[in-house]
């Protein structure tokens, strides 16, 4: 039954990393109670869904991203009793429930592959994807996300399977009608226990490209993604048929991670009209700092290519599809570390970075901390690292003799957990999050950077947050209007009007740690809202955000 569909573009997304958000037992984990602890200080930032990554049974190869059960609630969260708990919470307060949905692989530890690689006659067999050959022959020369092959060696049915994630991660075989039968099931076994919709990982990669050709040498691992991993041949018509057997009998929202989905893909996974999707999230913007060696051979961000991606992806959506506006999660840096400034100007730019995010055509996701100013951490050894991804990256490197101070350093800029440890709720021992001993470090700086501390200070970000929430939610142009970026060659300032016959607005932002001059001539605008006390009238400081509206 589709009703108002307009929940989730004219809401607000706070996305939850449920191992670092709030313990209850004191084990060092976060759990399902905590979150449900911390449902009214959620509710209180404006936003109206949650999308909480993980919580399945796991075997944690990649923090929950590895699914030994689909309709199981891991007892490290508290189990399905606790989940059901979770969900009455959430809807008593108006709050809509995003589960994350992993299938493009399962665990290796699900009782499906478990079956699977015993042997080539076992039913199950045809639900993961093999290539014969002999220990030593590879089948190709793909490379997995997280390091190394992707393919591993089976001994009992001598085969290789495959896995784009680590190798406790096989990839499910989609071509399989059964496969895609069970993943059906699993999305109405959710959506008819009340939850409201799925962030879909890694979608753009389930249809594979069977002909497993070997890639050369000299493509990017980016190009690789979009090119032979990522917009396989039959993704859409997978999608489709989802929508079709299980999505379109709810009014529930979908967005689907989006790897390698550029713009000559994206405006299809989204179009009203495919009936697929209702919103991707791409990484043109997040992967801008990769460099040719990828992502731990950090590059500066090009300024104005990353306000051209803003521009182009608003354009290609502009008449059918729709945007998720987002600058990172539980896969990138700090925003505030990695888009503004976190130290000087900490207290500006994360506004900055709120307005923008609130300024946008799409619907704006703000991962747990953010609200806060939480920043990345730069521990002094890789022993304190505890992700899969960056541990991997690490052995890597070392095996190819780079230079680890300097690798260290690109840890800092970019290992995930940047954005893992544990949400800072007050100035005691560990930060507030748990009575033990937390599963990740918590950063330093939760004595000056935490909710309770912001709660006390009118000036903080998080005030600011509500502030920007209740700003958008007031003003619906702020979510349809059209959108135009008034100087796309400006170094430093990302200015913009979002405009429909409700409204018309300004929107002008300082990226950088000096004045820039900036008069706003336009006639008949006054200023709303913006992150400094007393604007000038000639220049923007340093990280100033503001909107000004025609009246
Ligand atoms: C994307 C998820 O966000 C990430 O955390 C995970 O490692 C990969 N997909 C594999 O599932």
């Amino acid at each position: 039954m589709k009703m108002n569909n307009n929940w989730w573009k004219e809401g607000v997304v706070y996305q939850i990393y449920p191992r670092s958000f709030k313990d209850t037992t004191g084990n060092g984990l976060g759990d399902i109670d905590g979150i449900i602890e911390k449902l009214d200080y959620i509710k209180s930032l404006g936003v109206n869904m949650i999308w909480i990554c993980p919580v399945y049974a796991s075997p944690n190869d990649d923090n929950g991203y590895d699914i030994s059960d689909y309709r199981k609630i891991s007892e490290d969260f508290g189990g399905n009793e606790a989940f059901d708990r979770l969900l009455k919470a959430m809807h008593a307060r108006d709050l809509k429930l995003i589960m994350d949905l992993v299938v493009n692989h399962s665990s290796d530890e699900h009782h499906w592959f478990e079956q699977a690689k015993q042997s080539k006659d076992n039913p199950y067999h045809d639900y993961y994807i093999w290539k014969e050959g002999t220990p030593t022959t590879i089948p190709n020369n793909w490379q997995s996300v997280f390091n190394g092959s992707v393919w591993e060696w089976n001994a009992p049915t001598k085969e290789y399977y495959l896995h784009y994630y680590t190798k406790k991660q096989p990839d499910l075989n989609w071509e399989n009608p059964s496969v895609r039968k069970e993943v059906y099931a699993i999305i109405d076994f959710w959506l008819a226990k009340g939850v409201d919709g799925f962030r879909m990982d890694v979608i753009s990669l389930i249809s594979k490209r069977i002909a497993f050709e070997n890639v050369p040498q000299s493509m990017s691992f980016i190009d690789v993604m979009e090119k032979v991993y990522a917009n396989g041949p039959r993704v859409h018509e997978y999608l489709k048929e989802m929508n079709r057997e299980v999505l379109s009998k709810y009014d529930a929202v979908t967005v689907g991670e989006g790897p390698g989905v550029n713009l000559e893909h994206g405006p299809r996974y989204v179009s009203t009209k495919e009936k697929e999707l209702n919103m991707v999230f791409h990484f043109d913007h997040l992967t801008i700092d990769f460099g040719p060696e990828g992502k731990y051979d950090p590059v500066p961000v090009d300024f104005l290519r990353f306000k051209e991606i803003f521009s182009q992806w608003d354009q290609a959506l502009a008449e059918d599809g729709w945007n998720s506006i987002f600058l990172g999660n539980h896969d990138f840096s700090r925003i505030v570390s990695r888009f503004g400034n976190d130290r000087k100007y900490h207290n500006a730019s994360a506004k900055l970075l709120a307005t923008l995010l609130m300024s946008l055509r799409g619907t704006p996701y703000v991962y747990q901390g953010d609200e806060i100013g939480m920043t990345n951490v730069a521990h002094p050894s890789i022993d304190l690292y505890d992700d899969v991804e960056t541990r991997n990256a690490w052995k890597a490197a070392e095996a190819a003799g780079k230079d680890m101070n300097q690798f260290l350093k690109a840890v800092h800029w970019q290992s995930r957990d940047n954005a893992r440890t544990p949400m800072q709720w007050d100035a005691s021992m560990q930060a507030g999050f748990s009575t033990g001993k937390p599963w990740i470090p918590v950063n330093e700086n939760h004595e000056q950077i935490n909710v309770a501390a912001a709660e006390n200070d009118p000036n903080s970000i998080l005030h600011y947050y509500r502030k920007m929430i209740a700003y958008r939610k007031a003003n619906p142009s702020l979510v349809y209007g059209h959108f135009e970026d008034l100087l796309p060659q400006h170094p430093y300032l990302f200015v913009y009007k979002r405009w429909d016959d409700k409204g018309t607005f300004l929107v002008g932002h300082n990226f950088r740690d000096e004045n820039t001059n900036w008069e706003q001539k336009e006639l008949g605008y006054k200023m709303d809202i913006g992150n400094y006390a007393t604007p000038s009238s000639q220049f923007l400081s340093p990280w100033e955000s503001r909107i000004y509206r025609l009246v």
